[in-house]
Parts: C-alpha cells; sequence; structure tokens
C-alpha cells in the first residue's frame, strides 16, 4: 500500500539513494545532490518535497521549488525538480501519484503555474505544455529545450509576469539544465 506524505530531513539519506538508483550514471549525482539541497532551503513561498512510502519505506521523492521573475518579486509559480522512484518500484503509478499530489497541494496554495523540464512523453500525461511554458525564459540555457514545459492550475492571467526565471539556490548549477 503506497502512501505519500511530506518529507523531512530525516528521509535525506533514502532520497539520496533513490535518485542514484533512478538517473543514469551521469546525472546522479548532481541530481541526488539536488534532491538533498532542497530539503534544507529555506525560501518564501516555501520549497515543497513528499515522498511516496511502501509501508515504511520511501520509495519515491518529488520537490518543487517557487521560481520568480528575474528582477522583480513576481511570482509565476514553481518548478517540479526532481523527480525519482525506485527502479523496482517503477511502473505502478507512484510516479504519478506523486506529481498529482504536488499538483494538488499546489492548487490548494493558489498557485498559478508549475514549470518542469523533462521528457514530455511523461509530463504531457499530467497536462503540462511547451506552450504554456513559452512566455517564460528557464534560469539557464536549456540542452533539450523541447523539455520546458508548464501546467496552468488557475486561470488567474499571469502573463504580466512573463519573462526570465531566476530559481532557488540548489539548482543555481548550469550542470542541471
Ligand atoms: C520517471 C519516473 C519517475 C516514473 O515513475 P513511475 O512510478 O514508473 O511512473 P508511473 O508508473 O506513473 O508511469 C510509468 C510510465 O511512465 C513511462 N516513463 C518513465 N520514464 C519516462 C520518460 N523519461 N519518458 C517517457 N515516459 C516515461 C514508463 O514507460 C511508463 O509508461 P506506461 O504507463 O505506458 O507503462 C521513473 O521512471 C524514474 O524515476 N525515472 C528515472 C528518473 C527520471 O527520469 N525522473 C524524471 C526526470 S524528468
Amino acid at each position: 500500500m503506497i502512501h505519500i506524505r511530506s518529507a523531512s530531513l530525516l528521509d535525506s539519506e533514502r532520497i539520496r539513494e533513490i535518485h542514484l538508483s533512478a538517473f543514469p550514471a551521469a546525472e546522479r549525482e548532481a541530481v541526488a545532490a539536488l534532491a538533498v539541497n532542497l530539503l534544507a532551503e529555506q525560501t518564501i513561498p516555501e520549497t515543497l518535497a513528499f515522498v511516496a512510502a511502501a509501508d515504511a519505506e520511501v520509495v519515491g521523492h518529488i520537490a518543487f521549488s517557487p521560481v520568480s521573475c528575474s528582477g522583480t518579486d513576481k511570482f509565476p509559480g514553481y518548478l517540479l525538480a526532481p523527480l525519482a522512484v525506485q527502479p523496482r518500484f517503477q511502473k505502478q503509478r507512484i510516479g504519478a501519484r506523486l506529481v498529482e499530489a504536488g499538483l494538488r497541494h499546489l492548487a490548494g496554495l493558489d498557485v498559478a503555474l508549475v514549470f518542469v523540464y523533462g521528457d514530455p512523453q511523461y509530463y504531457g500525461r499530467f497536462g503540462f505544455e511547451t506552450g504554456v511554458a513559452s512566455e517564460y525564459v528557464p534560469p539557464y540555457p536549456l540542452q533539450y529545450a523541447f523539455g520546458w514545459q508548464a501546467k496552468r492550475l488557475t486561470d488567474v492571467n499571469t502573463l504580466h509576469a512573463a519573462g526570465k526565471l531566476t530559481c532557488v539556490s540548489s539548482l543555481r548549477n548550469p550542470r542541471l539544465w
């Protein structure tokens, strides 16, 4: 039975292991460090993380951190990153449940937009679209521009806040983009 709950610093080591096991060798160290570092981010609005627990064992993790428009205090929304499920537990909708739980939580906070940099084949199923993201320039040049997507959670018109985005300090590493 899978249960989704908020992550805490006590989950750090397990979260690190999940990302190390799920991501390819070239990315795993940087993504695992990001996942752990985000747990300690002190931001307003707050950086969020959720884990999926199968009985007592944590088997999946997702984080959402706020992005702002560079040079302003405008806050268009959150960035989803990173997401991973322990390989042995993949293809059981645990990833989907983490994404859906996070989006529900953010919608409850009246967050307007959620950005993601990832495979459109995966994130498209949750309603992420490249068109919605195109008004916003990611914080760093992207290796795969087609992966830059966003999902609108409210009808609030946020276009006045379009422009280049600034991310939280854990994500200020060009190798992650
Ligand atoms: C992506 C990931 C989190 C999905 O977790 P999961 O619990 O297996 O997800 P779900 O069970 O909800 O969905 C599984 C589906 O996603 C597909 N999928 C997984 N990774 C995908 C990718 N990169 N691109 C497209 N589809 C992908 C699977 O093939 C499967 O397809 P199916 O439903 O047609 O069988 C997991 O595969 C993972 O940890 N991958 C390594 C880390 C990673 O790539 N994270 C995302 C970075 S953007």
